[in-house]
């Protein structure tokens, strides 16, 4: 199938595109920025640097691609940035999305969007695809009204929610779990909430998730996350105990403790039971993702 993937560059899109080229799709990989992926020369692989919140740019690409599927993981994923600047937040997160609906419609394609476990307020976690969101942050706000907006397409789409994704970096930008074990190898300093809980996603079993929603035509929103419950403190302290690093300094602190311009669900985890019986999704564990994650020259 013809598929074409945003934000390929960042760190859920750059796995999706390798889930996706290994399952024997034509990838037409798209960005921002230039390429930063080493499938050039790879036959099923086209890059297109884009912006897709420019319509005529989209116009083309579409009219060139003419896509089966659109996987769209291209967004303004942090928090804080949203926050602090909301119009290019709203602008990238809910008018690109809806731009790209618009262009999807006229080939009919399946649309499939990455969402978030922060449209909900996380006042009770482990929350079920049909939960009533509630965000608390602009990015929240952001990416709930795309969902709106993914919901009202006419042909064929998925809402895929996401959590605290993690995997080794393919691209050299650190995630979550390289991050901190730079810190504890350089025995900084470092403060993380211990009274957040998350259910911590490998990145590979996200893109398998996904790839296993285009194989099966699977529609309708997913939860697609890890399966243990943890708080960023408890995932570094799992780190420091992989890495036979005791004597450290990282601390825990409370949410209310740590200034952050974005609020932030306190329990956000997402219930997978779903994606478990109609995609056979089994993620790994906390611990064999973050040792996966951490093994090899990329995560060393
Ligand atoms: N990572 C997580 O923990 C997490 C958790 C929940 C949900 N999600 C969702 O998962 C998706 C992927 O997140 P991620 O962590 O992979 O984010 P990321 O690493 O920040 O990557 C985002 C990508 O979006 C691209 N992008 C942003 N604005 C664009 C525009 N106007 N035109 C074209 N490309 C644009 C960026 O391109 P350039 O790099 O070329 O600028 C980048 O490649 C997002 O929808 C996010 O909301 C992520």
């Amino acid at each position: 199938m013809k598929i074409l993937v945003t934000g390929s560059n960042g760190l859920v899109g750059s796995y999706v595109v390798q889930q996706l080229l290994d399952a024997g799709h034509q990838v037409f990989a798209s960005s921002r920025t230039p390429d930063l992926s080493a499938f050039d020369g790879h036959p099923g692989y086209r890059f297109i640097q884009l912006d897709f919140t420019d319509p005529y740019m989209l116009d083309a690409v579409f009219e060139a691609v003419q896509p089966d599927v659109v996987v769209h993981s291209g967004a303004m994923s942090k928090p804080d940035d949203c926050e602090l600047n909301q119009a290019e937040a709203y602008k990238i997160n809910t008018a690109g999305t809806l731009q790209l609906l618009l262009n999807a419609a006229d080939y009919k394609s399946f649309f499939i969007f990455l969402s978030t476990d922060f449209i909900f307020n996380g006042k009770t976690g482990m929350h079920r695809e049909d939960d009533p969101a509630d965000p608390i942050s602009y990015y929240g706000r952001t990416k709930l009204e795309a969902e709106d907006a993914v919901k009202a397409y006419a042909y064929e789409w998925a809402i895929v929610r996401t959590v605290f994704v993690y995997g080794k970096p393919l691209y050299g930008r650190d995630c979550f779990v390289t991050m901190i074990a730079k810190k504890l190898r350089n025995n900084e300093a470092y403060s993380l909430t211990d009274d957040q809980e998350r259910t911590p996603t490998y990145a590979p079993d996200l893109a398998k998730g996904i790839a296993a929603i285009i194989e099966k035509k699977a529609t309708g929103v997913f939860h697609l996350c890890g399966k243990d419950v943890r708080s960023p403190y408890q995932m570094a302290m799992d780190v420091a105990a992989f890495l036979g690093i005791h004597a450290h300094q990282l601390k825990p602190v409370r949410t209310a403790d740590l200034p952050a311009l974005a609020q932030r669900p306190l329990k956000s985890g997402l219930d997978i039971s779903k994606a478990q019986q109609l995609l056979n999704y089994t993620p790994l564990s906390f611990g064999k993702g973050m040792e996966q994650t951490l093994s090899g020259a990329a995560g060393a």
